[in-house]
């Protein structure tokens, strides 16, 4: 049975007795459900390698794809890896933040945990509820998104109630992630950026004073990616979705015979111009605002499983500042199929 722990109109004392009972749940081996700043986290204690693996079962992940381990101090990050002396003072003041490093593992992290590397992932979550769980745990919480592998990440625990529920011993709400997509991932070993996230490259440069240089997998030509959850599908909804990089004046003449039939999901501006072409529109928020943008992209994914439409065509944003990660998680979602023109989505359609 999952317990769900509502957080969100809770007074403080009841709070504390929710966070204090899924603790409890951690400490002895439990899965909960739990919100982040970015996106809901599925966690296990750290240390616990039967727990850990549970997660893996649950979401149905590969065994090869590491964990990220959340911490809530930098005491707690030492115990879990090694933070190089020449970061560690930069980390300390950049946490708690969407970042992840990527460091040596000690070596009282369970094999499951790194999918067998020597490195581990750490974070510290810029959030309250995270934060008072993992210290109230009293241990690092190992938590991948909350989602089934291959969909998108929950944004809220209606989300995962939908993928977790009678599957995790408790999942805890505290309402809607605040940034919508999930953390950047570093490696501290040659300063490279393994997955684009919520903390910009332009907050990277301002905190470390150096630019983090782009992985081969974030191009597309790694043979073996160091970060392995880059090579497996992602956050893909049940039907297909297709990106449209031509300007957006044209769209309507391209889809002009099979009006009706797709769901467009675009931008507030854009989504004016299609909706007399598109059977429905899921609206992100305004163009001129990424953050919004971000915050609604996971969740407009998820409420495409519940459209009428054959399929769905969503639209490009810039690759500036958030845009980055917006652009990446929209690539995958999509597993790179995009058109420009009528007979570049024929073609898509004939497939
Ligand atoms: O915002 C986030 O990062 C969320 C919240 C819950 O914190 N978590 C999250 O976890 O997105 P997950 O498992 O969905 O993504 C973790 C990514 C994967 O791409 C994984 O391959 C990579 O981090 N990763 C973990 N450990 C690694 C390691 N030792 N070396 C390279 N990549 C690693
Ligand atoms: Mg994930």
């Amino acid at each position: 049975m999952t317990i769900i722990l509502n957080l969100r109109s809770a007074s403080s004392g009841e709070a504390k007795s929710c966070i204090s009972r899924a603790a409890k749940m951690i400490r002895s081996g439990g899965i909960v459900v739990f919100p982040t700043e970015t996106v809901y986290g599925i966690g296990a204690n750290a240390f616990d390698a039967k727990a850990c693996l549970k997660i893996y079962k649950i979401k149905g992940r590969a065994r090869d794809n590491p964990l990220i381990v959340h911490v809530s101090s930098m005491s707690m990050a030492n115990k879990v890896g090694t933070i190089p002396k020449r970061y560690s003072s930069i980390i300390s003041s950049v946490w708690p933040a969407p970042l992840t490093v990527i460091v040596k593992a000690k070596s009282s992290i369970p094999k499951i945990v790194t999918g067998g590397l020597n490195t581990v992932a750490i974070r510290m979550p810029d959030n309250k509820v995270a934060l008072d769980l993992i210290r109230q745990s009293g241990v690092p919480i190992a938590a991948p998104s909350a989602n089934i592998s291959k969909k998108p990440s929950s944004t809220s625990a209606a989300h995962a109630k939908k993928y977790f529920n009678g599957k995790v011993d408790a999942i805890i709400d505290y309402g809607p992630s605040r940034l919508g997509i999930e953390s950047t991932v570093i490696s501290l070993s040659d300063f490279s950026l393994l997955r684009p996230g919520s903390y910009t490259m332009k907050q990277i440069e301002m905190a470390f004073g150096r630019r983090a240089k782009i992985a081969d997998e974030n191009i597309g030509v790694a043979e073996k990616p160091r970060s392995p959850g880059t090579k497996y599908r992602h956050y893909s909804p049940d039907k297909p979705l297709f990106l449209f990089t031509g300007d957006i004046n044209s769209l309507q003449a391209i889809t002009r015979g099979i009006s009706g039939k797709f769901t467009f999901i675009g931008s507030d501006e854009s989504s004016k111009i299609m909706r007399g072409s598109a059977g429905s529109v899921i609206r992100l928020g305004s163009r001129k605002r990424p953050a919004e943008i971000a915050h609604n992209l996971f969740g407009a994914l998820i409420a495409l499983d519940s459209c009428k439409s054959e399929f769905a065509i969503i639209e490009c944003f810039s690759e500036a500042g958030m845009g980055l990660a917006i652009m990446n998680r929209i690539r995958k979602a999509c597993s790179n199929k995009c058109f420009s023109s009528q007979k570049g989505l024929e073609a898509l359609l004939k497939r």
